[in-house]
């Protein structure tokens, strides 16, 4: 137990600055293009089908929030095949001003994950992509019960997985690419990490082989959430 615990307890995590999050999202082909071949493939491939995920897995709902939008590569494609109320909110101006160019019809504002300017129950299905895995233990417990707080109906988070090809990746990125932050140094999770760090919660889960199987999605209720996960002090 105390093993497998200090495995998975991490109270120190890597940069999500602002400005790591700018340079992620401005990076450029180059000798490493690593990045902007993620940005194309968000737009044109990850996106649509993981709006087509969030739509089966929360099923018909009438309004959602993305958490960490980024480029709205996700948003826009829930809000072109649902037609239902679509908000995002990302803590990076760069990626807030790339997300109301390219999710159209959606509200998409600036605001901090971890303090929603959002009243209790606003939205049916909160979800994020690729988020809570930037955030140490302590901020992870306060994040998800943000998104529980705002959420009437269903909470999913997509996280990546600890798998061979996907550590590989990481590790070649830091040697090779010379990256550091996001795509280099992020929590991977597997099904026995994610229920020591929240023992209580009834993780619904689906590993999702077309996505380069390297992602985990998780389904939770809000009160869920919000009876078992204890804030830090
Ligand atoms: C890996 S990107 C994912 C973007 C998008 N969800 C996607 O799937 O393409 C993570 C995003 O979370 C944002 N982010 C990080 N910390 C945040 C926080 N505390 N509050 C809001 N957004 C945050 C970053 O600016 C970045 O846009």
């Amino acid at each position: 137990m105390g093993r497998s615990l200090s495995r998975c307890s991490r109270e120190v995590a890597h940069d999500n600055s602002e400005p790591m999050w700018t340079r992620y999202f401005s990076d450029r082909p180059g000798p490493w293009p690593l990045i902007p071949v993620v940005h194309l493939a968000r737009t044109i491939y990850h996106g649509p089908l993981f709006a087509k995920r969030i739509r089966r897995l929360g099923g018909p709902v009438g309004s959602y929030l993305e958490v960490g939008v980024g480029t709205g590569a996700t948003l826009k494609a829930l809000r072109r095949t649902t037609g239902a109320a679509c908000s995002g909110v990302d803590k990076t101006a760069l990626a807030c001003r790339l997300a109301k160019r390219n999710a159209m019809g959606c509200d998409v504002l600036i605001a901090d994950g971890l303090l929603l300017p959002f009243r209790d129950a606003t939205f049916d299905l909160v979800y994020s992509l690729g988020l809570l895995e930037h955030f140490p233990d302590r901020k992870q417990r306060c994040l998800l019960r943000e998104h529980a707080r705002v959420a009437r109906k269903t909470v999913l988070l997509h996280l990546p997985a600890d798998v061979p090809h996907l550590r590989f990746l990481l590790w070649l990125n830091r040697t090779v690419g010379g990256r550091s932050g996001v795509w280099a140094d992020e929590e991977l999770f597997t099904m026995a990490v994610i229920r020591e760090k929240f023992p209580e919660l009834p993780f619904r889960s689906f590993f999702d082989v077309l996505a380069g199987a390297m992602s985990y999605w998780f389904v939770l209720k809000p009160e869920e959430i919000l009876r078992h996960v204890v804030a830090p002090r």
